[in-house]
């Protein structure tokens, strides 16, 4: 499998195991699952609201001893109401106590949208705090700080935009590490690859099988299937690979990480055995031709009549 490289030169597997959407009752043996069987690396988000049962399998996992806590890349991300100041640090030391872990590898802050501290998810525009009122420098000093600490080995951020990334490369020295976002053959997101790769920021790519069990409030009526798509399955048949794999690969092979949430034994094993497999020139031009720029998580919930945050991505 490929490696993520880091500016210190820390590695990453590119191939990880997504929490999102990840029951609570489910969770825990989706994790052991993937850690007994090759996994080094999980994904995390405190809005996730399952992070203590990830932490029951870390713990189990890690105090059995065949699996290093070291050997593993954990990436969790900080919520947009604790973008304030004094709430980060705070946020990231209830995640690690979650988690049951001293520090994690990866922090990201989730999105450039930030709630007033007591909202989890917004209803109104009064919930809202606008980026003026907490600056990204402002909640950015406090990741910086908590690699400073360390609590955290790397710091980036999600679902940021090129325009988002400049505002924020501008104040500050400590360029992010990571972008974490939405990427698929339907948004392939070249040009946002091209300027992370010419400033060094590694990107990850979420939803990458098309997040079939998304809430339904946030899916389109005529919303296009990612593991159904025609071209997907020709090139999984020609493989003898599962279109799912083909999916993953694709990511892996492109260069960033990806990481496919599964809560389900047979294709927890299955994902990571996409990187065994090799596309090929025709493959790779044949999904590049299924670019159009659809994003199933498209932040429309955080634009609100009344709110500052009418086009969260700018592109
Ligand atoms: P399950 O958890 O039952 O395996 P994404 O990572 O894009 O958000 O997609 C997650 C969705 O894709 C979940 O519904 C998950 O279901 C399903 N899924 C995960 N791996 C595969 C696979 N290899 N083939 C088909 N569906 C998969």
């Amino acid at each position: 499998m490929k490696q993520l490289k880091f500016r210190n030169g820390d590695q990453m597997d590119a191939i990880g195991l997504g929490t999102w959407k990840s029951e609570k009752g489910e969770v825990t043996k989706a994790v052991k699952i993937a850690l007994d069987n090759g996994y080094k690396h999980i994904d995390c988000a405190a809005t996730y609201g399952n992070e203590a049962e990830v932490g029951e399998a870390f713990n189990e996992v890690f105090s059995r001893g065949e699996v290093k806590r070291e050997d593993v890349w954990i990436t969790s991300k900080l919520w947009n109401n604790a973008h304030k100041e004094e709430d980060v640090i705070p946020a990231l030391k209830q995640t690690l106590k979650d988690l049951q872990l001293d520090y994690l590898d990866l922090y990201l802050i989730h999105w450039p949208v930030a709630f007033k501290p007591d909202v989890s998810f917004p209803e109104k525009a009064e919930d809202f705090l606008s980026l003026d009122e907490v600056p990204l420098i402002e909640t950015w000093n406090e990741m910086v700080k908590a690699r400073e600490q360390g609590l955290v080995k790397h710091i980036g951020v999600s679902n940021f935009s090129i325009e988002k990334l400049k505002e924020l490369m501008e104040d500050t020295e400590h360029t992010p590490e990571m972008n974490q976002v939405e990427l698929h053959p339907y948004l392939q997101q070249n040009k946002l690859l091209e300027f992370c790769s010419k400033h060094g920021i590694n990107v990850t790519a979420y939803s990458p099988l098309g997040s079939g069990d998304r809430p339904e409030a946030m899916k389109a009526a005529d919303e296009p299937s990612l593991l159904e798509n025609p071209v997907i399955n020709k090139i999984a048949k020609k493989h003898g690979a599962s279109p799912g794999q083909i999916l993953i690969k694709w990511s892996e092979q492109r260069g960033t990480a990806v990481i496919p949430k599964s809560t389900n034994e047979k294709r927890i094993k299955e994902n990571l055995r996409s990187a065994g497999y090799q596309l090929d020139e025709d493959d790779m031009n044949e999904i590049a031709d299924l670019d159009y720029h659809f994003r199933y998580v498209n932040g429309k919930f955080f634009e609100m009549e009344g709110n500052s945050y009418s086009n969260i991505y700018n592109d």
